[in-house]
């Protein structure tokens, strides 16, 4: 049992406003000494902290006050060269009056991503300038990703004032520069302090340098930055549900961090994506039960309905909630080494939310040092973007300078799982609403019943001059003469028509593939045995379109012929062109082909004749006959396996 007057700290501590801040600046600004200062001057730090910082100390030998501060500083730079920085570095103090995380982030260009982490959780944010250089262009950088990420407050720090004699003029001069750079970025606040973070002017404690300036330290105006912060008021609360406790669980119901609030039993709800409305029947914070919550507290709800809530959904306010889209327009920033392709698809992971999407179009890029808009057709790292997202489905979301928590979405690799971009919802994209699903009475089933076959949407890929298009011919041929009902897409006759405004850049790939796979759909959905003969190089899109149908009704065929074989062969004479030069990104020779891991069925055609391999084809397709269901994949007959 703590003694009372620990607890009594405990609770002062607890109820102490706590505001989260970015440094933004470069290690040239002085931003390390800055924040070496601001740690031990403020002598609150955490208790981790201090005991490095003693250690160090006593390591050292000396308890001496002015080595401590450099050993801080010398530790901070070291993070720094040991690449440390390279993520985002939080660290905690406190004062009498208010507690602070403050993310500090490297601030070169290469840096952004780390930038925006940082940033995406802040309130305020300290900008660096060193006195002698004035607003730079990274300065522009640094405050438009600051905006972005709906930081409205500034504090803006003119450093190393000293090197420049405190020169009011000097001070003045940056500070109206920055005023006008602030005002076309819509930062509403900004503080402006004449500081120097290596003797400690205006840091924690007034300076005797600057008589002329009268407003507050860096620690005063972050100390009123977080009582300020802790009146915000909360607006009206929303749950994202985190998990869904079982009937056989103590307690029923959705738990989940209460965003805005508060919320109290009897309060009406409203379930997103849903739209199914209750009330609140019961209400616990950890396992107490009570009568109502605050933002902030990670609660489990009971409702009186037992309606459908599921891992992802939003509960909130019934007459003040989100809306509910599946197109936005986003600002996106890129973080993976590998290019934003358009179109290809990635998790879009919103809140608690998981759901398949893809960027749709790229309206212009930004350029984070000047604002200016370019064009675009990809995403490099650390490009920012303004750009159309589509999900697979609705999922409730507000504006992010509304709400971050539901405002703000990361964007997922299918195949590898890691993070490649991060984003802010502006808006929703209305075109989206008022496009309805048409129910119609005959359906697939119907369709298929009438032609006595089951439907089929069968892929041959492989490289040019494979053998894709000649087997799929033999089998349609031989599909027709036993009276099935059939389509052949190929690749090259559907790039005269269609698609004859796509070239062969991955981009264009992309949109080929969605393309053909979407009229692949209709065609099966029309009752058809759709054979498609694409090279579609990339896993990411054959696993696009396998997606868009039902289990066993999409069969890969991978037409596995050595490219050596196929430049043999050169049907065309394109191989001949693309080792000539003649022919970019030519699939096999300048453009990738992504071996498939998953097809259904391997045909090689350097082991059997054509003729054959469509027979096997055939019986694939058609299973038992084509009179029963759908065939698993793993009972298809004779497959020939690698
Ligand atoms: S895909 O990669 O987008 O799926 P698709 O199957 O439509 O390609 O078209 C491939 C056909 O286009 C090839 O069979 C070949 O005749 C022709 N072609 C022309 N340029 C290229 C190229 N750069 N790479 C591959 N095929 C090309």
């Amino acid at each position: 049992m703590a003694a009372p007057s620990v607890q009594a700290y405990l609770h002062a501590h607890e109820t102490k406003p706590l505001l989260r801040f970015i440094t933004c600046g470069s290690v040239d600004d002085g931003k390390s000494t800055l924040i070496g200062r601001l740690l031990y001057d403020a002598k609150r730090l955490f208790d981790d902290q201090l005991a490095t910082l003693e250690a160090d100390s006593l390591r050292h030998g000396t308890q001496n006050e002015k080595l401590d501060f450099a050993l801080l500083v010398d530790g901070l730079a070291a993070e720094r060269e040991q690449g440390i920085t390279i993520d985002v570095a939080y660290r905690f103090f406190d004062t009498d009056s208010a507690k602070f995380i403050v993310a500090d982030c490297p601030g070169h260009e290469q840096y952004t991503r780390n930038m925006a982490t940082g940033a995406s959780t802040a309130r305020l944010a300290v900008v660096l300038i060193d006195a002698r250089k004035g607003v730079l262009t990274q300065t522009r950088r640094h405050s438009y990703i600051c905006s972005l990420l709906g930081i409205d407050h500034v504090v803006l720090a003119v450093n190393k004032m000293d090197l420049v004699d405190f020169d009011r003029s000097v001070f003045e001069r940056i500070v109206a520069d920055y005023l006008f750079l602030a005002d076309q970025l819509g930062i509403a606040r900004v503080t402006h302090i004449p500081m120097s973070g290596l003797d400690g002017d205006n840091v924690t404690e007034p300076s005797l340098n600057t008589p002329w300036y009268e407003g507050p330290t860096l620690l005063a105006a972050l100390e009123a930055a977080a009582a300020e912060q802790g009146e915000a008021p909360d607006g009206a609360f929303r749950l994202p549900v985190q998990w869904v406790c079982r009937p056989d669980q103590h307690f029923r119901g959705f738990a989940g961090p209460l965003l805005g609030g508060p919320l109290a039993v009897g309060d009406a709800v409203v379930a997103l994506p849903s739209g199914r409305r209750s009330t609140v029947a019961g209400l616990r914070v950890g396992t107490e039960p009570v009568e109502r919550a605050m933002a902030g507290q990670a609660v489990v709800v009971a409702l009186n309905d037992e309606i459908d809530v599921s891992r992802g959904d939003v509960l909130a306010a019934a007459n003040d909630p989100p809306e509910v889209s599946d197109q936005f327009g986003v600002h996106l920033l890129w973080m993976d080494a590998e290019p934003l392709k358009v179109g290809r698809n990635y998790w879009v992971q919103t809140g608690t939310n998981r759901v398949g999407g893809r960027v749709s179009e790229i309206k212009h890029q930004i350029d984070v040092n000047t604002q200016d808009h370019l064009a675009a057709r990809e995403l490099s790292l650390n490009a920012v973007a303004r750009v159309d997202l589509e999900l697979d489905r609705d999922v409730p979301f507000e504006p992010y300078a509304r709400n971050r928590d539901l405002g703000s979405f990361v964007l997922i690799d299918r195949q590898t799982n890691a993070t490649v971009g991060a984003g802010v919802i502006d808006f929703a994209l209305r075109r989206a609403q008022n496009v309805h699903w048409q129910a119609v009475d005959v359906n697939q089933a119907v369709r298929a019943r009438q032609k006595g076959q089951v439907p089929k949407c069968v892929w041959l890929t492989g490289l040019s001059g494979s053998g894709k298009s000649t087997i799929a011919n033999l089998a349609e041929k031989k599909l027709l003469a036993m009276g099935h009902h059939t389509y052949l897409l190929d690749g090259d006759n559907v790039r005269h028509g269609l698609n004859r405004d796509l070239g062969f850049t991955e981009t264009d790939r992309i949109e080929n593939i969605r393309r053909v796979g979407e009229v692949a759909r209709l065609m099966t959905d029309a009752g058809l045995i759709v054979l498609v003969s694409f090279i579609a190089p990339y896993r990411s899109e054959r696993r696009m379109v396998r997606e868009r149908f039902a289990d066993g009704e999409f069969i890969e065929v991978f037409v596995d012929t050595p490219l050596a074989v196929c430049e043999e062969r050169d049907v065309k004479g394109l191989y001949a062109k693309a080792r000539a030069g003649e022919i970019p990104n030519f699939t096999g020779i300048s453009a990738p082909y992504e071996v498939p891991e998953q097809a259904e069925m391997v045909l090689k055609t350097v082991e059997a004749s054509a003729e054959e391999l469509a027979e096997a084809l055939v019986s694939v397709i058609l299973g038992d006959g084509g009179e029963g269901g759908i065939r698993t994949l793993d009972e298809a007959t004779n497959p020939i396996l690698p």
